[in-house]
């Protein structure tokens, strides 16, 4: 596909993810088995194509909330700074929550989130990430479940934009700049 100067590759099928997802929620519903009511916490909005599918293939009693933090702008640069754009709208005090995440790359923004939100005193908070681009890290962090490990490319599709484009490919792909 071709548009605007780049082109995106596929690098994860659709059909790919709907599998690891699915071997994902059977990980999750064993953590979170005879939870009253788990709290998942989608980050926009990069997540929410995958928030939908995972909570679908969740058979558990899930609240689904969502919170937008801030991140890249309209650049492939992260920014460290995070900052809280939209908070969720629920308590979480003595809940069970799981935080939903497209992908941690530096891992300013999951830190800060998990931060933030464990200060809410939560009864236990974990986290997804669909992609770990680990090699980005500049903080300790790292998702209690991850969909793919993935090399230092930006990606897009299944949710994940680049200057708010291709959050509708129903794949992952890279962004190839187009040099011709
Ligand atoms: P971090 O704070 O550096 O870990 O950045 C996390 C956020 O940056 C993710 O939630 C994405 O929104 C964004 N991001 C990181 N890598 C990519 C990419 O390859 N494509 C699009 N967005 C990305
Ligand atoms: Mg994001």
């Amino acid at each position: 596909m071709v548009q605007q100067g780049y082109i995106v590759e596929q690098m994860i099928s659709a059909k790919s993810i709907a599998a690891r997802i699915e071997d994902l929620a059977r990980e999750i519903e064993v953590e979170y088995a005879g939870t009253d009511k788990l709290v998942v916490v989608g980050l926009l909005r990069g997540s929410f194509v995958f928030i939908a599918d995972l909570v679908r293939e969740l058979n558990l009693p899930v609240e689904v909330d969502f919170l937008e933090a801030s991140s890249y702008g309209n650049e492939m640069e992260s920014s460290r700074e995070v900052r809280i754009l939209k908070d969720i709208r629920g308590e979480i005090q003595g809940r069970d929550v799981l935080v939903v995440e497209d992908i941690v790359d530096t891992g300013h923004t999951l830190t800060h989130v998990v931060g933030l939100l464990n200060q809410r005193k939560p009864t236990r908070l974990k986290t997804i990430a669909l992609l770990n681009k680990k090699t980005r890290r500049e903080v300790a962090i790292e998702a209690d479940w991850v969909g793919f490990e993935i090399p230092d490319e930006f990606v897009v599709g299944y949710g994940i934009d680049y200057a708010q484009r291709n959050r509708n490919l129903p794949f992952i792909g890279k962004v190839v700049m187009d040099k011709s």
